[in-house]
């Protein structure tokens, strides 16, 4: 029997999954679960770095991103699907990599102080957000994963895990092996506005959203701003829905709808409606498998249950190897 590579990701429960962590993220994990070890971890911990003045909603998120998960097809029987929190395991790894941590590398992640700046709306200058990608490095070495399937946005996180793994080898013996990305292909999806869609610019398309909101949601969307009037020529480069049109239509249709857009002939409502549909349609498995899953919240429990405990008898033994390594 060959041993499968190790590999790990995770998702932040703040808000509710969106099209861009659809697409960009848990389809390519449901792609990988049949060829990895895989485990997919629920980052609630990491969540309450940004939502821990308010956490009340945090229990419902995580439920939720947890029934879109299984519908969107993380399979509990190929992967091992868990919540974070569950596994204490992480929270002490996390300890001990920040003693061997120097606060220059963390404060000078590019995300770090970007992220303070944008969100102005919350006191982000705390530890925990400093340790953010410290907390993400536990994550993963606990698990020894190999392979990390991650947007760009996270490679300097990923860099930093490695950077601490070399650093903890080099002070107490190998212990971790250094995590590789896996690059997600998908291409960057616009949010409602065209910025990327993210959770914290509020311009999302939650996944789990009702067929009629989602299709108020695409023709609320942001359109080629130079397109005034219907009669204006549009600019589909410059258009977000037309990055939908990418994703969702076919070649032929894509380049009709370029044309008839460059030539005024086709309104952004009638092509807006067209996005929509094509949207919904290929949610329509996904919003069946919810149904399913959500009116099963004892198989769900089940399932996270069970998930929770293999990741605890992986991460119990890698916790106390590091243990015996450092002499603690
Ligand atoms: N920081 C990641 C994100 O925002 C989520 C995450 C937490 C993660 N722990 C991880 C990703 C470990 C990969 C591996 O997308
Ligand atoms: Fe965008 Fe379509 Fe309007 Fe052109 S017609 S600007 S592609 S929404």
């Amino acid at each position: 029997m060959t041993v499968k590579t190790r590999l790990l990701s995770g998702i932040q429960s703040t808000g509710k999954m969106h099209l861009g962590n659809y697409l960009g993220a848990v389809l390519n994990w449901v792609t990988l679960q049949s060829q990895f070890d895989a485990y997919f971890m629920i980052a609630d911990l990491h969540s309450l770095t940004t939502v821990y003045e308010n956490s009340a909603q945090l229990r419902e998120d995580k439920r939720e991103l947890v029934l879109d998960l299984l519908a969107s097809g993380i399979d509990p029987d190929q992967a091992c699907l868990f919540y974070q929190s569950e596994v204490p395991e992480h929270s002490e790894l996390h300890l001990i990599l920040s003693m061997i941590t120097p606060l220059p590398w963390l404060t000078r992640v590019p995300s770090y102080k970007s992220k303070i700046e944008e969100i102005q709306d919350k006191d982000l200058d705390t530890y925990g957000f400093l340790g953010y990608p410290v907390l993400q490095a536990a994550d993963i070495l606990l698990y020894k994963a190999q392979r990390v399937p991650v947007g760009k946005d996270q490679l300097p996180h990923l860099e930093l895990a490695r950077e601490i793994a070399r650093r903890f080898n080099h002070f107490y013996g190998p212990v971790f092996p250094e995590p590789q990305e896996s690059l997600t292909q998908f291409p960057t999806l616009p949010g409602l506005d065209g910025r990327k869609m993210s959770k914290s610019y509020g311009n999302t398309i939650p996944i789990s959203a009702s067929p009629e909101v989602m299709q108020k949601l695409v023709l609320s969307m942001l359109t080629d701003p130079a397109r005034i009037r219907r009669t204006d020529v549009g600019h589909p480069d410059l258009c977000p829905v037309f990055a939908f049109h990418r994703i969702y239509n076919s070649k032929e249709r894509q380049g009709e709808i370029s044309t008839l857009c460059q030539t005024a002939q086709i309104g952004c409502v009638e092509c807006k409606k067209e996005c929509a549909r094509l949207v919904l349609d290929s949610l329509s498995e996904f919003r069946q498998k919810r149904l399913h899953f959500s009116s099963d919240l004892g198989e769900v429990e089940n399932i996270l249950r069970k998930g929770a405990q293999k990741a605890r008898e992986t991460a119990a033994q890698t916790l106390s190897e590091v243990k015996r390594a450092i002499g603690l």
